[in-house]
């Protein structure tokens, strides 16, 4: 049977998306948070006022972590996942604030909602495009545009690293890190195929989902970031682990995501990285 939080992850998201559109080029109010180089919005801070209030209305019995508000609700115990019985929702209203500030045009709302074990259903919707990623556990991943039937995704499923195209990320915090990402990007760019830096995690995940991208890995995130876009990539097949190889849970901060022929590959070559940087 259907999740029926999925429908309400859906209208959600997509109404977020409405609203980020509007501000998307026009007067923004932009600030830093924990570094220069991190801007919040006054889009981020209208988007997810909004999904809270929807989400608190339909929902009131659950608890709610959001990227600039926290954690709040019913049972707000700590961490990413609820407690046994519990369910919450892990929202990031605009991921890719720094594509958004400057007018690049790749962005998307990411919203999960998560039991004891993970997300259980998950949606990355990116509303220039009119494309909304939504999966439930267990049930799939699938794309949808507009009112159009959903199609179903599926990673891709390459063994060769030559033939890859892979996605990958640096942490805010890059200038002061020692774990900044730029061994691991230098050990993979004569590898593969090409890097892209595209500027939003949860995109680079749903985009391995539907077969755009063949991997991607990044270190330093947070649990909004992959909440929604690791449910779509386990669902449409793909392997999802640390970056180390141990297995993924929600509240981590390191992932390496792909087809399952590729992803061996992949994380041998960031160990070896990871190896030489030691
Ligand atoms: C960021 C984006 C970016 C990733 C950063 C994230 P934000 O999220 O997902 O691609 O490299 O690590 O923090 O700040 O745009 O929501
Ligand atoms: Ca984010
Ligand atoms: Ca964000």
């Amino acid at each position: 049977m259907a999740d029926p939080h999925l429908d309400l992850a859906l209208t959600v998201a997509r109404a977020a998306g409405q609203i980020l559109l509007r501000h998307f080029e026009g007067a923004l109010e932009v600030t830093t948070k924990s570094s220069p180089l991190d801007l919040v919005t006054s889009a981020d801070r209208a988007a997810e006022a909004a999904i809270l209030d929807a989400l608190r209305r339909a929902c009131p019995d659950h608890s709610y972590l959001a990227e600039e508000s926290g954690l709040s609700g019913h049972d707000p115990e700590d961490g990413p996942l609820p407690p046994p019985g519990g369910l919450r929702w892990v929202i990031d209203p605009l991921d890719g604030t720094t594509n958004f500030a400057h007018g690049f045009p790749h962005f998307c709302v990411s919203i999960a909602l998560c039991d004891e074990s993970g997300p259980r259903v998950g949606v990355v919707h990116d509303p220039l495009r009119g494309e909304t990623f939504a999966a439930a556990r267990g049930q799939g991943a699938t794309l949808r545009r507009g009112d159009g039937e959903p199609r179903t995704l599926a990673v891709t499923h390459k063994s060769a690293l030559q033939q890859a195209l892979v996605a990958t990320g640096f942490a805010y915090q890059r200038a002061t890190l020692a774990a900044n990402n730029l061994a691991e990007t230098a050990r993979m760019v004569p590898r593969i195929r090409d890097l892209r830096r595209a500027g939003s995690a949860a995109l680079d995940l749903a985009y391995v989902a539907a077969g755009r991208l063949d991997g991607y890995w990044e270190f330093h995130l947070q649990p909004w970031d992959l909440a929604a876009g690791a449910l779509l990539v386990q669902e449409a097949g793909g392997a999802l682990t640390r970056i180390d190889g141990a297995p993924w849970r929600l509240g981590v901060a390191d992932v390496v995501a792909a087809g399952p022929e590729l992803h061996p590959a992949l994380a041998h070559e960031l160990a070896i990285a990871r190896e030489a940087r030691r």
